[in-house]
């Protein structure tokens, strides 16, 4: 079992910031990613939509023999983490909780925002994470959908990602919020800018690294940690042909992006895994 892969899956390329720090602490582990690069953006869908796409996901990832399930899209996390832990016979974690845990724990005056997709701010999935940790704070929400295109795009500093970082988190910044959960794949691309926006006051909770911590927690305390001193193989696969994953997937990832395979889910799923096309 401790030889089994770690399964992450995302809407498309943002989850390598989540597979990006699961490598840097856990580097003797092997990963399997699935960006659903056919049907990104998560953010923008009903979640009765973006459960029925996790749900296939997660099934094809299962029938690769993993060891645990990450989660590493908010919307995603927010919308079906319930339904997944219910249905996969392997610990699923998804980003929500880890962040909602370092918020709680970075923020001095009680008042923390979030930011996220539409999706992820409209199921309230953050709130009410950090009121039943603690349900006296108070919390601030925003959706910021222009972010992830210009994360994707390159544009994480210049005038137009600063512009819109000032629009999004102007209200933030007034309300005296102390502590911004990057609610997000894409957002911690832009950390620079929207640290700047807030000022040097305002502690940026990452969830990436919040959620490394929680799996590596479970799979210390289940003994499903691979020895250390082996160094983990990656594998990569999207929905869509993967030049788009491929260059900003190597962005993301600061190059080394390994093999990235095509895979169509419904036909995959039917004949047990022999449809891949490598890139
Ligand atoms: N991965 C998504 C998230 O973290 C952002 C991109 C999308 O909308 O699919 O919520």
């Amino acid at each position: 079992m401790n030889w089994k892969a770690i399964g992450i899956f995302d809407s498309g390329v943002g989850g390598l910031t989540v597979l990006k720090e699961i490598v840097r602490v856990l580097p003797q582990e092997d990963t399997i990613y699935l960006g659903d690069t056919a049907r990104v953006p998560y953010g923008t869908k009903s979640p009765e939509t973006v459960i029925r796409y996790s749900h296939q996901i997660a099934h094809y990832l299962q029938s690769q023999d993993i060891k645990l399930l990450v989660v590493a899209c908010n919307t995603a996390s927010a919308v079906a983490l319930g339904s997944l832990s219910a249905e996969l016979p392997v610990p699923v974690v998804g980003v929500i909780e880890p962040g909602a845990k370092a918020a709680v724990a970075a923020t001095r005056t009680g008042k923390v925002g979030v930011i996220g997709t539409a999706g992820t701010i409209g199921s309230s999935a953050y709130t009410k994470a950090i009121k039943r940790i603690n349900p006296d704070i108070e919390v601030v929400t925003r959706a910021c959908p222009l972010f992830v295109p210009l994360a994707e795009e390159g544009w994480v500093d210049n005038e137009v990602a600063r512009l819109t970082a000032r629009i999004y988190l102007g209200d933030l910044r007034e309300q005296g919020v102390d502590t911004l959960v990057l609610g997000c794949t894409h957002y911690p691309i832009l950390k620079k800018v929207i640290a700047e926006v807030m000022g040097p006051g305002v502690t940026l909770v990452d969830s990436a690294e919040e959620t490394t911590l929680t799996v590596a927690g479970i799979l210390g305390e289940q003994d499903l940690l691979r020895p250390k001193g082996e160094l983990g193989n990656h594998h990569y696969y999207v929905t869509d042909v993967p030049a788009g994953f491929i260059r900003v997937g190597n962005r993301f990832l600061g190059g080394n992006l390994g093999d990235v395979y095509q895979v169509d889910l419904e036909k995959d799923l039917q004949s047990g895994g022999s449809l891949e096309e490598a890139y």
